[in-house]
């Protein structure tokens, strides 16, 4: 079998209290996958990005709820249930989809432990079918709002099915628009400091046969304004109610330049990653991870020992630079004035 016929890789699974995940510290060189039956390894996996991407964690921390609630039953062993509840929910601040998910299967299973496995899986499912939604209505998108039929799209980040459980969000769109044989190229970030484009997005579009390209951080905005992309595509991290959007370190500058160059920039994410409660991008709060990532290159040393350096994770790219917002559900086309509560959109 090459590269190009490659199966999906279905991120994560669960079978009675053990969770399943492939370990994306490990990738491309090696596929390992990882046998999780403890709350405290599933909270080291999300913190040291072994599962990561906003819906791939809100479908660990569902497991991760349902396997606390086997091991502390929430009734008889509340203390240890909570707390359970509390490290999982706390493991990342930035992506609001893991607070989501155990706040929908806690209260479940503090009246009925059994019941939480069957709605974790639920949340799986719904992942899964909002892949393929997203990629559908946003190659719909892309093709209608470029007027091209052939399309270069630059992305940044891993938002495939690594970061869900199948497919993905903005490389869902790209993993459409290949299917469809509309692809003419997609443009990755490599994404430093963790390089989630260079050893991710890469793996998953050989995997899928799409043809692409791999560009520095810095080489994005320039590429844009020579014409090199006709859209750039993002996930998100969570969306405020303003549209404002957190997504990884990088975004904004992207699309800063793309509104410069004139090339709609397009979010997509599935309706969890939207936080009606979060008002704008202000007050969103951004992981900083700290010093030795940026220091560091896979863990050798770029910079002398004892360096300091300032890590945001993410960073907040204002609604007022957002072409579009493509949901499961719907499209926002915040650049014609629509917003995430008009009643048009859908
Ligand atoms: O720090 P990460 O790798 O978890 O950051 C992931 C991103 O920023 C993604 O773009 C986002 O979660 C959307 S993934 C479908």
């Amino acid at each position: 079998m090459s590269d190009h016929d490659a199966p999906a890789v279905r991120t994560l699974d669960y079978t009675d209290g053990v969770i399943t995940m492939i370990d994306q510290t490990a990738l491309p060189q090696d596929e390992v996958w990882l046998e999780i039956d403890n709350v405290a390894d599933l909270v080291a996996a999300i913190k040291r990005l072994s599962v990561r991407g906003a819906p791939a964690i809100g479908v660990a921390g569902a497991y991760g709820i349902a396997m606390a609630a086997r091991l502390h039953d929430p009734l008889t062993d509340t203390d240890a249930f909570e707390t359970a509840v509390h490290d999982i929910r706390e493991a990342r601040p930035t992506a609001v989809n893991l607070a989501y998910t155990v706040d929908r299967v806690a209260p479940i299973a503090r009246t009925d432990p059994a019941e939480a496995e069957a709605e974790a899986h639920r949340i799986r499912d719904e992942e899964l079918a909002a892949s393929v939604a997203m990629g559908e209505l946003g190659a719909d998108l892309v093709l209608e709002l470029t007027g091209a039929d052939s399309i270069r799209a630059m992305t940044i980040c891993n938002t495939g099915g690594l970061a869900t459980v199948e497919r993905g969000t903005a490389l869902a769109v790209i993993q459409t628009l290949n299917e469809r044989s509309a692809l003419a190229e997609a443009i990755p970030l490599e994404t430093r400091p963790l390089l989630q484009g260079g050893r991710l997005t890469t793996w998953e579009l050989q995997r899928m046969g799409a043809p692409f390209r791999l560009i520095v951080d810095s080489a994005g905005p320039f590429l844009l304004s020579r014409g090199a992309a006709d859209v750039v595509l993002i996930g998100a991290d969570r969306i405020a109610a303003n549209g404002d959007t957190a997504n990884k370190i990088g975004s904004f500058s992207l699309a800063l330049a793309a509104k410069h160059a004139g090339v709609p920039f397009i979010v997509v994410a599935p309706e969890s990653t939207i936080d009606m409660s979060t008002a704008s991008g202000d007050d969103i709060e951004i992981e900083d991870r700290g010093p030795a990532e940026v220091a560091s290159v896979r863990s050798t040393a770029i910079a002398p020992e004892g360096t300091d350096a300032i890590n945001p994770a993410f960073d907040v790219t204002p609604a007022e630079l957002i072409t579009a917002i493509v949901t499961d559900t719907r499209i926002i086309r915040l650049a014609a004035g629509e917003t995430l509560t008009s009643e048009a959109n859908g």
